[in-house]
């Protein structure tokens, strides 16, 4: 029997390839928050949503594994890497197995339950055995500005797909486990159709405060202040992910409260953070203030680099839990949270003075539609990009000897 098993395994896995070859040709379909609703609406219909996901699922994945094989060979067999790319393959084998059986069966939509959550805590670990796998790879082979390039290029869309298939797995577990949230009996699986802003921005200040408090003794205060255009008394709400919304101004508060404190060492009053939240006819708009002594404007474009950080490196110990801390990766990360429902995160920043974060939303929930990489011709032609020749001049190290040029009298 286990050799049986065994044999039927090795055979599943020989196909996974033709099964990614085949998925990848579709395109991954975006959702509107709007449809994100209707699936979890009185009329929901957990059939209609398993028959979805057992092919828009293989879909993102096959997608997405298309890239993970054109990245630099050296990067592809680091062990972090190949950890990766097994639990890929293990997933999308897993949800294949539903495609031949029948939505009508109660036990079939029971296990593909069960089966999403597997794959959920599968891939819990992603981004820091990625960037485990990043790093190794910087350590032994150093970095190259087009190497850089396409490592960028493919983990924002790396990243970007996992944050929507991570969405897609929620929704339906949450939505059909037939249990409501006691603590947000009103959220539709993650989403909140009333979320309030403020509050939300108060959360993240607040944990962002415990952080810091433990690390540096002290921590600057809250200024908040709402502007709602469209009814000036009422607090800010949107349809949105409040864990999303969450996990980037927590974020940009552990960036402008770091750099609040270690711009101010010298003297006992920190300045407050301050934060300004304004809806309007379109956007939702964020903006978080810091006078944390800015960012010089040359290294303004390196602060959404997954290779950048200016806190100190982290050990990785055999025996330690992988760490995430410090990777770089709070900027990188929180923007596409935001991109990820046709949003943005910008930085704008004052030498000598401190930095504005601004969190761009969608107002309106039918702007918001899912943004999802595609793997097509265009994305094949940017890991096979060579090195081209700069098109603009650059500035010798020596100054230019204009004795050369001297003509003789
Ligand atoms: N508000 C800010 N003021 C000054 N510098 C900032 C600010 N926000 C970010 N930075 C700079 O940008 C770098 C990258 O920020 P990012 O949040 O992506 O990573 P990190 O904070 O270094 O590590 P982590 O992954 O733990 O967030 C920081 O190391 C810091 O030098
Ligand atoms: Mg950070």
């Amino acid at each position: 029997m286990k050799f049986v098993r065994f044999l039927m395994k090795n055979s599943a896995l020989a196909n996974v390839p033709k099964h990614i070859d085949h998925f990848s040709k579709f395109s991954p379909s975006p959702l509107s928050m709007k449809q994100f609703l209707d699936f979890g609406s009185t009329n929901a219909c957990e059939k209609t949503s398993f028959a979805f996901l057992r092919q828009e699922l293989p879909v993102r994945l096959s997608n997405i594994m298309k890239e993970i094989n054109l990245l630099p060979s050296r990067l592809l067999t680091t062990p972090s890497v190949q950890l990766v790319q097994s639990w890929y393959i293990q997933s999308l084998m897993e949800i294949l197995e539903f495609l031949d059986k029948s939505a009508e069966e109660h036990k079939v939509l029971e296990d593909f339950v069960e089966t999403l959550v597997n794959i959920r805590n599968r891939h819990n670990d992603v981004v820091p055995t990625m960037a485990q796998g990043v790093m190794e790879y910087k350590e032994a082979f150093g970095q190259d500005p087009v190497t850089n390039q396409n490592i960028q290029y493919f983990l924002d869309r790396f990243y970007m797909s996992r944050i929507s298939i991570r969405m897609l797995i929620n929704q339906h577990t949450l939505v059909f486990d037939g249990t409501t949230n006691p603590a947000h009996p009103n959220t539709i699986g993650c989403i909140d159709p009333h979320c309030n802003v403020a509050e939300v921005v108060r959360d993240a200040f607040e944990s962002a405060t415990m952080l810091c408090n433990q690390y540096y003794l002290t921590s600057p205060d809250l200024e908040l202040q709402e502007l709602n255009t469209n009814n000036a008394k009422q607090p800010i709400h949107i349809v949105y992910v409040p864990s999303h919304l969450y996990h980037i101004l927590f974020e940009l508060f552990k960036n402008a409260m770091r750099a609040t404190i270690e711009n101010h060492e010298a003297s006992s009053y920190l300045p407050p953070i301050q934060v300004m939240v304004a809806i309007g006819g379109e956007d939702l708009s964020i903006k978080m203030s810091d006078r944390g002594g800015g960012v010089p404007f040359r290294k303004m474009e390196k602060l959404f680099s997954y290779m950048y950080s200016t806190a100190p490196t982290p050990q990785i110990g055999q025996h330690q839990r992988t760490p995430l801390a410090g990777f770089g990766y709070g900027l990188p990360i929180s923007r596409l949270y935001a991109q990820y429902f046709q949003g943005d995160l910008q930085l704008y920043s004052m030498e000598g003075h401190g930095t504005d974060a601004v969190i761009h939303l969608k107002a309106l929930s039918t702007d918001s539609v899912e943004k999802l990489p595609v793997f097509n011709m265009t994305a094949l032609r940017h890991y096979k990009m060579s090195h081209e020749a700069d098109d603009w001049c650059v500035p010798s190290k020596e100054p230019l000897d204009l004795a050369f040029y001297r003509v003789a009298k």
